[in-house]
């Protein structure tokens, strides 16, 4: 089963900002505040030194525009992963406009292209915005759907460093995405997964509840955490199992 943009939910992508964490403990979310299809520029605070390009534009999806959580997780990588993710297989899942996956590409020391992937929808949005980077040497997009088998160049790759970031926003979809982390934990047992979310509803908590059931589930420590946490937003390292989390973290 694949599901299509026209059944992705309307909800709020960024720009929620002051929000507070009890808003977000309800089941109905904020009406969605959508941007105009544009160009934006982001150095994250200074830690890109030449700022991502990224072409917002959701008319293939949710997906077009950036997310909070993605925010969250491009800033954690570049502020604490930039050096440790050298020799890694990278793959970004869910990466709409593929701002987290962009923003590795041009911040971190890498020995090999990384993986951007989402919903055939997504594909155009994310060429452009490889191109518009520059970075086609370093970044590959490709049609990744949850719950489906991995594409064959996913498991040749091994990937083992897994970004995702605000995955977790449309229930129907939570089986397909905890479907898919198994499979990527079942192909690199060593792999960890660097995931954000931001809690909209009660039910974002059920994929946790059964993800922990899964997988072990780790805070990762960053020092925005107080900031981002008052706006609901968690950020976890998901890792097999049968590997101790601290081994198969990079660096911290
Ligand atoms: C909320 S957006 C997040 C985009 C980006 N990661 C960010 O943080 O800005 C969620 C993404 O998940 C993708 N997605 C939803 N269901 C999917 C599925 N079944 N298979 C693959 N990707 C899916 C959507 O197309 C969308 O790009």
């Amino acid at each position: 089963m694949r599901l299509s943009p026209s059944l992705s939910p309307t909800l709020s992508p960024i720009g929620d900002d002051g929000l507070d964490f009890a808003a977000y403990d309800q089941d109905l979310t904020p009406l969605p505040v959508y941007k105009p299809a544009g160009d934006a520029a982001l150095d994250f605070g200074g830690l890109l030194t030449a700022p991502l390009k990224i072409h917002e534009d959701l008319a293939s999806g949710c997906g077009g525009q950036t997310w909070p959580a993605g925010m969250v997780l491009a800033r954690h990588m570049l502020r604490y992963h930039r050096h440790h993710v050298q020799d890694a297989r990278i793959l970004e899942i869910g990466a709409g406009g593929g701002l987290v996956g962009l923003a590795v590409a041009k911040g971190c020391t890498l020995s090999q292209p990384l993986y951007m992937t989402d919903q055939l929808e997504m594909l155009s949005l994310m060429e452009h915005n490889i191109v518009l980077n520059e970075v086609e040497s370093r970044v590959k997009p490709l049609v990744l759907n949850w719950g489906e088998a991995l594409p064959e160049e996913v498991v040749q790759f091994k990937p083992d460093v897994i970004l995702a970031a605000d995955c977790v926003y449309f229930e129907p979809a939570f089986p397909l995405l905890l479907q898919t982390l198994k499979d990527l934990l079942a192909l690199c047992p060593s792999a960890t997964v660097y995931f954000c979310f931001m809690k909209r509803r009660r039910a974002d908590m059920h994929f946790l509840k059964n993800a922990k059931k899964a997988f072990t589930i780790t805070e990762l420590p960053d020092d925005d955490r107080a900031i981002f946490s008052r706006q609901g937003l968690f950020l976890y390292s998901i890792t097999s199992k049968q590997v101790h989390p601290k081994a198969s973290q990079l660096g911290i």
